[in-house]
């Protein structure tokens, strides 16, 4: 995963608010001034937006640290129908787990509790293709992030834990899915080019197969949790998906095709059919052309919607879904033909049916797709997390050890760099009474609000509206923040030591004996 490293991920902005210069590149570095922005430019949803439709929603998600969202209402509304759904994360082990991947930890933990089929991975190969680390380093920390993730309350008989590179159902599904992606993709999404290595691309088209993964034999919502600079991620497996897909349902009105920005004009059509139809029961395209004409303000949509209209003559108006052919074998075509009920037509590679609703026919598309060999996949969602501030100020980074607490910190050092941190506060006790301090701008707060207070979300309040209201002092405020740090180190270290018996009887090795530490240049960039 990504809370890591000024080189691990980027959003940049130009650091006017709502910029217009903003990069998703996963291997670049972070900052992200401005979150709000990456709604307007990436279509990524605001999270607020679906808070009320989560079930008993996690304390990331109340405070704001979930912050987006790409569909995450399918996989609410399983959450909350008891449906099947799943939640997968990655994480690329290119250093110790730190207290940003916890967040991620969490979030995948979260999800297996309130029943989703929970999957974390390790991404050993991109660490290795993108990245440069040898083996031996990987196979180090693979062996700190599943203690980690254990510790923290995944349970691995409920869920799976693998390494890419040891995972041959994953290396078969990204050979599959490569043939869905282009070079050309690669060059426009992440800036690829003649550079960069064959195996680095590999390592892309293994992380969608990872995204995709859960659904394998059953098709289902999935979520993925990252930071934000995964979202071409996101966006290419949602590409990828769709293209693999046997069918394609829509509404339709008529034997022939509206486009998009037509439909809505057919649809208007045919709601007031009463008003121009000889006879009501049959309006037909011809009459819905001449209405469209007289009603409706001249635009290119009109035109060629009430053109394709008067072209159908005298044939009926009258609504239907549509499933169409997408990738399918003939064989998987003739079988969904046989399965629909109903008033039916068939056309060549598509087929209408009068008597299904879109999303009975979503499913039974869905359910020959997988019956006739194809995967079926459900469009994968994401949740995003802000990144944490560095205790430093600035970035959290790997590569700053002050800058971030690693879940292997000795629990005093902990207690240390809580100790040592910027703050939000005033330059003097008076000032920080008289004005208040400014948690928004405090790394403190956030260790509050992104962990130490846990579910209580009191505490988190309280610290809050104490700090901007004046009456606390950081200095009484980072102790308590400090040992609480110490306490959580302290327990999470000796959950670590009892999941040593966990990890040792999962079928994940962490030793590989791989071959080629020699051979792999440090990233291509
Ligand atoms: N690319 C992710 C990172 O940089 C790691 C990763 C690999 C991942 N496969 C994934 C994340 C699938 C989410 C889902 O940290
Ligand atoms: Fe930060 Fe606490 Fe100081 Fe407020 S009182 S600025 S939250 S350290």
């Amino acid at each position: 995963m990504t809370e890591d490293t000024s080189d691990d991920a980027t959003v940049e902005t130009d650091g006017a608010a709502g910029a217009d210069e903003t990069t998703l590149d996963p291997w670049g570095s972070v900052t992200v001034e401005d979150y709000r922005s990456l709604f307007a430019e990436f279509g990524i949803e605001s999270f607020d937006e679906v808070l009320s439709e989560v079930p008993d929603p996690h304390y990331l998600m109340r405070r704001g640290v979930i912050f987006g969202h790409r569909d995450y209402r399918r996989v609410a509304r399983a959450m909350r129908d008891d449906d099947p759904f799943a939640v997968l994360s990655g994480f690329m082990p290119t250093g110790d787990p730190h207290i940003g991947h916890k967040l991620v930890f969490d979030e995948i933990i979260w999800h297996q509790a309130q029943g989703g089929d929970a999957y974390a991975l390790i991404a050993d190969l991109e660490a290795h293709s993108a990245r440069g680390l040898s083996w031996t380093e990987i196979d180090e920390h693979t062996r700190d992030y599943l203690l980690s993730l254990l510790a923290l309350g995944f349970d691995p008989d409920e869920g799976e834990l693998y390494r890419q590179s040891t995972n041959r159902g994953l290396q078969d599904l990204a050979f599959e899915l490569g043939s869905s992606a282009r070079f050309s993709e690669f060059e426009s999404i992440y800036g690829f080019d003649g550079e960069t290595s064959v195996s680095h691309m590999a390592s892309v088209v293994t992380q969608i197969a990872d995204i995709l993964y859960p659904q394998v034999g059953e098709p289902k919502p999935t979520v993925v949790p990252v930071g934000p600079d995964q979202d071409p991620h996101m966006r290419l497996a949602r590409d990828v998906a769709a293209r693999t897909r046997y069918f394609k349902t829509t509404e339709a009105f008529a034997s022939v095709e509206f486009a998009a920005e037509e439909q809505p004009l057919v649809a208007d059509a045919h709601d007031h059919r009463a008003e121009f139809a000889d006879d009501p029961d049959r309006p037909r395209c011809v009459e819905a052309a001449d209405w469209l004409r007289e009603t409706h303000e001249q635009t290119a949509a009109r035109e060629s919607a009430a053109e394709t209209l008067a072209n159908a003559g005298r044939e009926p108006l009258r609504p239907r879904t549509r499933i169409l052919v997408r990738s399918a074998p003939d064989a998987a075509f003739e079988a969904l033909v046989e399965a629909v009920e109903g008033e039916k037509r068939v056309y060549d590679g598509h087929v209408d049916a009068f008597d299904l609703s879109l999303d009975e026919a979503d499913r039974l598309a869905r359910e020959i797709e997988v019956a006739e060999g194809g995967f079926g996949f459900v469009a994968p969602s994401s949740v995003y997390h802000r990144f944490m501030t560095g205790l430093t100020g600035g970035k959290m980074s790997s590569s700053v050890p002050a800058s971030h607490i690693s879940l292997l910190d000795d629990p005093e050092d902990g207690y240390d760099k809580v100790q040592s941190a910027a703050t939000g506060g005033r330059d003097t006790a008076e000032a920080q009474r008289e004005l208040g301090g400014e948690p928004d701008e405090c790394p403190v707060y956030e260790l509050y609000a992104y962990l130490l207070a846990a579910d209580d979300d009191d505490l988190a309040t309280r610290v809050y509206e104490e700090c901007a209201g004046g009456e606390r002092l950081c200095g009484g405020c980072k102790e308590q923040a400090a040992t609480l740090m110490r306490e959580f180190l302290e327990d999470h270290q000796e959950k670590r030591a009892e999941a040593e018996e966990l990890l040792a009887d999962l079928d994940v090795s962490v030793e590989t004996d791989r071959v080629g530490d020699g051979l792999v240049p440090a990233a291509d960039e």
